[in-house]
């Protein structure tokens, strides 16, 4: 059954649309955690746009279960995620036009220079994560890289209306075998919510669904806790 990955990056977006102190991020990781999420997740952009060094730091002895740190490739990031020790690091692509992540890391194109990048963290015992398209090439370029981790972009299937949904689910499953298949751990999210999760959690070996929008959104009215709590109750259903 996949454990329930809870992005709380939208809590400090709010937080930063008065750039005060409140909704706190780390309160939201305490509830996410009664809520039964199975790893924190938070994304340190370059522009700090939402999470700020002080939030992550904050979070470490907070977070009790796994914490898992999205990035792009720059060492200035890899400085902060060397400090505070994340159980793992999720490489994403980064521009600072965009409203949220848009696409997977073209591996294929940066193998090199990632294989690099990843080398540090996980000389430090932190697992390497890269959040790629569902593409079997970049599966591929991935494992040639030294990642230990694939997350599948979900974000194609949960945009797809009723007529795609498979084929963007067939894609999916097609990708997350191979990631099985050289030898990495299978994670998934983007654009997941309560009504798309199912078939994307029954997928064979999926281990980890990093989800985010949906849940914060839901919490506006029902709490986090609970939000939390819907949302792992229909993965592990
Ligand atoms: N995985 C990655 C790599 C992401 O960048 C995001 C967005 O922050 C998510 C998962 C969660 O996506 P969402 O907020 O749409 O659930």
């Amino acid at each position: 059954m996949p454990l329930l990955g809870v992005n709380i990056d939208h809590v400090a977006t709010l937080r930063q649309a008065r750039r005060g102190v409140e909704p706190d991020p780390v309160w939201a990781a305490v509830e996410a955690q009664l809520g039964g999420a199975g790893l924190i997740t938070v994304h340190l952009r370059e522009d700090r746009r939402h999470m700020n060094d002080d939030d992550v730091r904050r979070l470490r002895p907070v977070v009790q279960v796994p914490l898992n740190l999205e990035m792009a490739a720059v060492t200035e990031i890899r400085r902060v995620a060397m400090e505070v020790m994340p159980q793992m690091v999720t490489l994403v692509p980064e521009k600072r036009s965009e409203v949220t992540t848009e696409g997977g890391l073209n591996v294929k194109a940066q193998g090199g220079s990632l294989r690099q990048f990843i080398a540090p963290l996980k000389k430090k015992g932190i697992v390497a994560s890269a959040f790629i398209d569902a593409d079997i090439d970049q599966v591929r370029a991935a494992a040639e890289a030294g990642f230990d981790v694939c997350e599948l972009h979900t974000g194609p299937y949960s945009l797809a209306d009723g007529r795609r949904r498979p084929s963007e689910l067939d894609r999916l499953r097609q990708a997350a075998e191979e990631v099985v298949n050289q030898g990495m751990q299978l994670n998934a999210g983007h654009g997941l919510n309560y009504e798309n999760v199912k078939p994307a959690a029954a997928l064979p070996h999926m281990e980890e669904l990093h989800i985010g929008h949906s849940i914060v959104s839901r919490s506006v009215f029902i709490g986090l806790r609970e939000a939390v709590r819907q949302m792992r109750e229909l993965i592990e259903s």
